[in-house]
């Protein structure tokens, strides 16, 4: 038989053990503790359902809490596209450090001239360096936004970071309409000049004279290398635009799920096409003697212009030859 105080240490067992069960088995028929079944949820997203709620505000896509469409960026975010960005950089730095290494300045084989011709005007210069100018500005504030964190942060410190990413986010958000009037312009320019043909396939089987010294296949005003960097510049830049407007006002781009995935293009986009202007810029400056001046002053030295371009070289002294029988006595 059990002594009194083990009876009534048994009693006040028995009582708490109610008192604990009690909530539990209320929980069963609550029906809210549905919403919280998370088993119920991943199950719901594994079969390609969606998880919404019930909403009584205007704007139907705030009762979804999650879509399956989700997951890619859910799984972009983060290291992933962390990742992506920085190998993109790195990866073209690098390649283009072992063509320099290996290939070296490509140099005017005949020497320079001295004589000068026009390549471009001002109003194709303008419309180059405000593309340029807003797209390394727009290009390395949204590079801050992914890695800015882990790599400027510990550089700076929050005071400096804080103040920088803010001033960059601004930039960003305001700067991407002129580059978008500046993309326009260059493409209202220059489509002409970049529309594929033959000498386009026999300039990439010679490597476009990159690569061997002394090899100069034909081009006209722009090369089939400079055709790939125009139409990246083109395609890249438009994606970038639509998504990037999108970014800025959610309510035109649908569902936060389409948000997700405009941010998702956008991001990715800018990436390849970062890698991308990289050669262009390393071409357009120390990769490639007198290269620079048909930006930098409108004029490029005759024998340059002769080795990389000889089709439009003869387009332009034809057309000059044309123009001077063509004036009137005096
Ligand atoms: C400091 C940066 C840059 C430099 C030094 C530079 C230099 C040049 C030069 C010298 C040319 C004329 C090449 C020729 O004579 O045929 C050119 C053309 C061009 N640039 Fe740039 N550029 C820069 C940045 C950019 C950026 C950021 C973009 C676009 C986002 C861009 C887009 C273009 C396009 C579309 C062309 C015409 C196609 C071509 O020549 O590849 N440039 N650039």
């Amino acid at each position: 038989m059990a002594n009194p105080i083990s009876r009534l240490i048994m009693t006040l067992g028995l009582v708490l053990g109610v008192m604990l069960a009690a909530p539990a088995a209320q929980a069963q028929v609550n029906p809210t503790q549905q919403s919280v079944n998370e088993g119920a949820l991943l199950e719901a997203l594994g079969s390609g359902g969606n998880v919404a709620g019930r909403i009584t505000i205007p704007d139907e896509s705030a009762g979804y809490l999650i879509k399956p469409d989700n997951k890619l960026w859910a799984a972009l975010q983060g290291d992933t596209l962390h990742q992506i960005s920085i190998w993109a950089v790195i990866g073209m730095v690098a390649l283009l450090t072992l063509f320099y290494v290996l290939r070296g300045k490509i140099r005017v084989d005949g020497g320079l001239s001295g004589r000068k011709i026009l390549r471009f005007n001002t109003i194709e210069r303008f419309a180059h360096w405000t593309l340029a100018s807003t797209f390394i500005i727009l290009a390395l504030s949204g590079l801050n936004l992914i890695i800015g964190k882990t790599v400027i942060l510990p550089l700076l410190g929050e005071a400096a970071f804080g103040t920088l990413s803010a001033w960059g986010k601004i930039a960003h958000n305001y700067l991407a309409w002129p580059f978008m009037v500046a993309l326009v312009m260059v493409l209202l320019l220059w489509v002409v000049h970049n529309i594929p043909n033959r000498l386009d396939l026999e300039w990439l089987k010679q490597g476009g004279g990159l690569v061997k010294k002394g090899v100069h296949p034909p081009a006209k005003k722009f090369n089939a290398g400079q055709k790939i960097i125009f139409w990246a510049v083109i395609a890249g830049g438009a994606a970038l635009s639509y998504t990037g407007v999108m970014l800025l006002f959610p309510a035109e781009a649908g569902t936060p799920a389409d948000w997700q995935f405009f941010q998702t293009i956008h991001a990715l986009t800018a990436a390849v096409l970062s890698a991308i202007i990289i050669a262009h810029i390393y071409i357009g400056s120390v990769g490639m003697e007198g290269a620079f001046d048909a930006m930098g002053t409108g004029e490029v030295d005759e024998n340059w212009a002769k080795e990389h371009h000889s089709l439009w070289v003869e387009e332009v002294k034809g057309s000059k030859a044309s123009k001077g029988r063509t004036q009137p006595a005096e």
